[in-house]
């Protein structure tokens, strides 16, 4: 029996969160040690048609007709047979397996899109270039959070680090210097399509400043983006801990977080920030590697309840 398997990176964001998605830039690197996974098995011998999807991490398990029009899995597959023409899926069985946290910032949304999306065009023998499958995986973007800057779904896509302003053509950074995280979940599940939506209001309200934080959230972007061609890690550090106090000024940061950062840098971390929508989910720590096990033993006493390493080297390759 035939059997799809198609896979996407996770990812994190260096600088530039919700400023972004106000025109500002942002940089963002896909998480390889975190992946969603995307197995179709063909049911050539199926009676009824039937298409069938499972995704544990949402607890979902049932025909692919009791979804909702709307639901993000069925409207990436409405899409993907609309690309290609095709006006119905052969009787199937669809399961989506992610290591990536829901509501973490990491990215779990887009990573399904993008996995589902080429499994589904692999499946009925066809491909998708990496813009179909972008746009894609930006109009799901739009059904879990209104007003995305398209990050998330580009990162994912393509896979390599991205220098990020919305509507202009991706820079992707292709800078050979290693760089050590750790990516610390602490426990509580943000929510960006909360987040954003507060971001929005309070802006509404306090226009002026919130253009002024999030100009001084760009400007920490374009610092970051020569640090990292220079290869000044600590530098980058001390300008991920700047924007970590930018999003506690925009009201997305829980004191929770709050002390994983401390905590990180007293232990020797060159910075730290947290990384995504907020609210909850999971701060990154860019660490010299002689720290990195200090600096995960005092995250860990200080609540974290996982903690993924990722080694980058900014051509796109990570170890
Ligand atoms: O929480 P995540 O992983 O979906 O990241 C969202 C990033 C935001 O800037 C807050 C929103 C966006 O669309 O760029």
């Amino acid at each position: 029996m035939p059997v799809i398997s198609n896979s996407a990176p996770g990812k994190v964001i260096l600088c530039g969160e919700h400023a972004v998605v106000y025109g500002q830039p942002a940089i963002a690197l896909p998480v390889l040690d975190i992946i969603t996974r995307c197995v179709i098995l063909a049911k050539p011998n199926s009676t009824s048609g039937d298409v069938r999807i499972s995704d544990p991490s949402i607890g979902l398990n049932c025909s692919f007709t009791a979804l909702r029009p709307d639901h993000p899995l069925k409207k990436t597959i409405a899409l993907v047979l609309s690309a290609l023409s095709i006006d119905h899926l052969p009787a199937c069985e669809i399961q989506i397996h992610s290591t990536i946290p829901v509501g973490g910032g990491l990215g779990s949304s887009a990573s399904v899109s993008v996995a589902l999306t080429r499994g589904i065009a692999n499946f009925v023998g066809r491909t998708l270039d990496n813009e179909a499958v972008n746009d894609i995986a930006f109009e799901i973007e739009k059904l879990h959070h209104n007003t995305p800057s398209g990050i998330d779904n580009s990162v994912i896509t393509y896979a390599k680090p991205v220098f990020y302003v919305k509507g202009t053509p991706m820079q992707w950074l292709e800078i050979d210097s290693p760089m050590y995280f750790l990516i610390a979940n602490s426990g509580l599940k943000g929510s960006t399509a909360k987040a954003v939506a507060q971001v929005r209001e309070n802006w509404k309200s306090a226009t002026a400043e919130y253009e002024s934080i999030f100009h001084e959230i760009g400007l920490i972007s374009y610092a970051m983006r020569e640090s990292l061609k220079s290869g000044t890690l600590s530098k980058a550090g001390e300008l991920m801990t700047s924007n970590h106090a930018l999003l506690q000024q925009i009201g997305v940061s829980l004191p929770q977080l709050d002390v994983l950062v401390n905590t990180a840098i007293d232990a020797g971390a060159y910075g730290a920030k947290l990384s995504g929508g907020g609210l909850g989910g999971n701060v990154l720590a860019l660490v010299p590697p002689e720290r990195a096990a200090a600096v995960s033993q005092a995250l860990t006493k200080s609540g974290a309840v996982n903690i993924i390493p990722a080694r980058f080297n900014l051509s796109g390759a990570e170890k």
